[in-house]
């Protein structure tokens, strides 16, 4: 039937522009009086063989006209909803996505080699597996040193070298002073941030953590020039305000050894619940020992130096106040996304 052909109906509902116009077409083929309704009144006196056949089709189109006017009620429905009830504001801020930033241990590190960088220290980077030699026995710790045992150091299985012992997780940065007195470039300004591994789990304590390692070797080298160094750090890191004092300590390594504090950043200095007399502990330093130099190729005779040793997530945690350094490592966005 001419008048049902499938593309004509399509095309009348595909290009109707309202539901009015939708409304005339379902009336002019679905009404009581519409082309359909009539055709299935007009077979009904059809032979019942021709009758089956052409009700069959008539239902075909039925349905294709049904179809096709609900996806265009639809269509014109959402298109009339937008236009009339929704409202855009082109001028309002954009939903900004998100940005991430460097870890602040990451952070931290390079802000710590920008500022030894400023005073001609060099970065190195020695290995994360040491020997023995370099970690302890070749910085003059006895065999019997706590440290050197299973309770405190990660000791590699089968991991042992005839010269220098056994194979270890670096447990300090100190090992980097004799690599770096090996190289025979003399005078030494070495700075070595570097993942240290130890037994310790608690709330200052991290099984991995890192250390900032300064060594500085020359001719005529004495305290003040450590007690300046530290100093002129603690200045540029903490603020103009903050100053350092040396305190007597013990290192196998060094001679003498020290414990360097600095002004509570709390408190300003002025004594604390935190810092109790206004200094708070940055980590170990002192003179290099002269059977450390010796270790090294370097004559003692001639050359002296001095060495520090700190923990890059206890300065951060000193600065910002963090109570707990498992913070640090715990991934939490709520925590990270405040620096
Ligand atoms: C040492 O490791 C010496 N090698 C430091 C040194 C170097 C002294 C050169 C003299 C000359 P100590 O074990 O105290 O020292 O560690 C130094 C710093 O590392 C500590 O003050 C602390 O800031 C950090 N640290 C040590 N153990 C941990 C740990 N388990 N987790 C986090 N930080 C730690």
């Amino acid at each position: 039937m001419e008048s049902l052909a499938r593309e004509k109906i399509k095309k009348a509902v595909v290009t109707a522009k309202t539901i009015e116009e939708l409304e005339k077409i379902r009336i002019k083929y679905l009404g009581r009086k519409g082309i359909v309704t009539q055709a299935f009144k007009e077979i009904k006196s059809l032979p019942s063989e021709e009758r089956i056949q052409e009700g069959k089709k008539l239902n075909q189109i039925k349905n294709l006209i049904q179809t096709l006017i609900a996806k265009k009620d639809k269509e014109i429905k959402l298109r009339n909803r937008n236009l009339k009830n929704e409202w855009l504001d082109v001028t309002a801020p954009g939903l900004k996505p998100q940005q991430g930033h460097l870890h602040l241990i990451t952070q931290t590190i390079r802000e710590i080699a920008k500022i030894f960088q400023k005073i001609g220290f060099n970065r190195v980077r020695y290995p994360e597996i040491e020997w023995d030699w370099y970690a302890f026995e070749g910085l003059n710790m006895p065999p019997n040193h706590p440290a050197r045992d299973n309770w405190e150091t990660f000791f590699i299985q089968d991991l042992e070298n005839k010269k220098y012992g056994k194979g270890i997780l670096t447990p300090h940065t100190s090992s980097g002073q004799l690599r770096e007195m090996e190289k025979k470039q003399l005078p030494i300004r070495m700075l070595n941030i570097a993942k240290c591994y130890r037994r310790q789990s608690d709330i200052s304590h991290a099984p991995m953590f890192y250390q900032f390692e300064g060594l500085l070797i020359d001719k005529d080298i004495n305290v003040s020039h450590l007690k300046g160094t530290l100093d002129f750090f603690s200045k540029q890191y903490f603020g103009p305000k903050r100053e350092t004092r040396i305190r007597p300590f013990h290192f196998r390594f060094t001679e003498p050894s020290f414990e360097v504090d600095v002004t509570c950043v709390i408190c300003n200095g002025r004594g604390c619940s935190v810092c109790k007399e206004g200094w708070l502990e940055l980590g170990g330093a002192g003179m290099v020992h002269p059977k450390v130099l010796a270790n090294g190729g370097i004559d003692p005779q001639k050359y002296s130096g001095f060495a520090w040793g700190w923990g890059v997530e206890r300065l951060f945690m000193m600065k910002y106040k963090i109570p707990d350094i498992r913070l640090l490592f715990s991934g939490d966005l709520d925590f990270l996304k405040q620096f």
